[in-house]
């Protein structure tokens, strides 16, 4: 196999070697992007007056050629090549003879590799982001239904504060927005032509790069050639997008792996998407949450990888860059895999309301308790050691707040009147809420609004 730099070698390269270097395995995922950026360069060339009108057109001719080949047999990408850049470069050589050498006139791998790995990502972020958007309807579908349940909330993993089923599945849906707009950065980021970077210094033909930009749809170019030939900061920022929507979910998992859960069952996981035990029959497990739990380190690790991959290169283009595209294919992999099925699982899961209205009642009322005596004129301080004292003794005595007698509310303060045993109740605690952001069902309701608003728009 020849290399498209075999004529400054006396020998032939180490066929070992040359073959672990090579990228074309992985990066075939990016053949459309490669021709795509090549027509555009033909056009440049042409209009740069490189290449004839003619030229132009049998090199188009021959790459749309290549192209469609390609598309209808994905498995005849292959080959002994370096990498898809080579494979493209071979087949049009092969197609057209001589007029297909003079394609690669003013340009670099550096450079085209970096504008296929824009256009991918300008293709496939927003198949990502229709992911994020879909188990974002399937929380607002949940929370829909839910209507006014009730649940418990937790801090430090205890029993804190009675919060409306929708406002908790709400609170996973707000993270997974701010991915998509993450995700939608990324792509921006990602908009700029890094060609007429050569493969450092620019290019000595008059291409107009402003007028390639247009064809290939960038909104701008990168301001440096020597920046752009190893700049994978859009790369970068995909990765961490990727990394945090994954540890977004596995956060989402991880909630329903414990709610679903013996202990809790404030849901229930539908049959098809729980596992069972080869040996304990009662076992109904959630292995397809903890796999995306697991599955998150991969996709932290791609960018912790490509931080220390890029962090001690000198200026300029270098091989280790190679090792980018690994990380972003895999963390994409990852990632839609992740959100099919989560979404899969929050459409699945089905309510158990008894249960859950049950754990939201009880001592996690504590907190309305005082805000009674405050609203009778107490400092707030006073009003939580006095709660706390009656907390101590219904701990003590395994009691809760509506057993208490009212001799026995007036001994703890007698600023609790009669009306206290019908203000404490975990619906009179939601309702109690005044702010937009709280578990008010009102509030609530206009967050639910506000979110399906937001996915009729996506
Ligand atoms: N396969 C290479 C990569 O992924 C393409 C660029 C090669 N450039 C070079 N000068 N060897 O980075």
């Amino acid at each position: 196999m020849s290399t498209l730099w075999s004529g400054r070698f006396d020998a032939a390269p180490d066929a070992a070697t040359l073959e672990w270097g090579s990228s074309f395995g992985f990066d075939r995922r990016l053949f459309e992007d490669d021709v795509t950026g090549s027509l555009a360069w033909a056009r440049a060339l042409a209009r740069a007056g490189v290449l004839s009108d003619g030229e132009a057109a049998a090199i188009a001719a021959a790459l749309t050629r290549v192209l469609e080949h390609g598309r209808s047999d994905p498995s005849s990408v292959t080959g002994p090549d370096e990498d898809v850049h080579s494979f493209v470069e071979r087949l049009l050589v092969q197609e057209l003879g001589d007029a297909g050498k003079r394609l690669h006139t003013g340009r670099s791998r550096n450079e085209q590799v970096s504008v296929d790995l824009r256009l991918y990502l300008r293709r496939r972020i927003p198949i990502l982001q229709g992911g994020v958007a879909r188990v974002v309807g399937a929380l607002a579908r949940q929370a829909r239904s839910a209507g006014d349940a009730l649940m418990p909330s937790f801090t430090h993993f205890r029993p804190a504060q009675p919060v409306l089923v929708a406002h908790f599945l709400m609170a996973h849906a707000a993270p997974l927005r701010r991915d998509h707009q993450r995700l939608a950065a990324a792509r921006g980021e990602a908009d700029a032509l890094p060609l007429g970077s050569g493969a450092i210094a620019g290019t000595s033909y008059a291409v107009d790069v402003e007028a390639l930009a247009r064809d290939l749809g960038f909104s701008r170019i990168v301001p440096n050639s020597i920046d752009a030939s190893s700049d994978r900061d859009f790369a970068l920022s995909f990765l961490y997008a990727c990394a945090l929507t994954m540890v977004h979910l596995s956060r989402l998992a991880e909630d329903f792996i414990i709610f679903c859960g013996d202990e809790h069952r404030f849901f229930e996981l539908s049959d098809a998407l729980s596992t069972g035990s080869s040996m304990m029959p009662q076992k109904k497990n959630p292995d397809p949450l903890e796999l995306v739990r697991g599955k998150t380190g991969r996709a932290i690790g791609h960018l912790m990888a490509m931080l220390t991959t890029i962090k001690g290169l000198p200026t300029g283009y270098n091989k280790d860059l190679q090792e980018d595209k690994q990380a972003v294919f895999d963390a994409e992999d990852t990632l839609i895999g992740c959100l099919t099925v989560v979404e899969s699982v929050v459409n699945g899961v089905s309510l158990n309301r008894a249960r859950a209205e049950a754990a939201a009642s009880g001592l996690l009322l504590a907190t309305d308790v005082a805000d009674y005596l405050v609203g009778r004129g107490v400092p707030f301080r006073t009003a939580h050691e006095i709660v706390g004292a009656i907390v101590r003794k219904l701990v003590a005595e395994q009691r809760e707040f509506g057993s208490l007698t009212p001799a026995e509310w007036h001994a703890a303060s007698d600023r609790f009147g009669d009306d206290i045993v019908g203000r404490v109740t975990p619906r009179m605690s939601v309702g109690a809420k005044r702010t937009p952001q709280s578990t008010a069902p009102e509030a609530v309701g206009a967050q639910l609004a506000e979110l399906e608003q937001w996915l009729e728009r996506c």
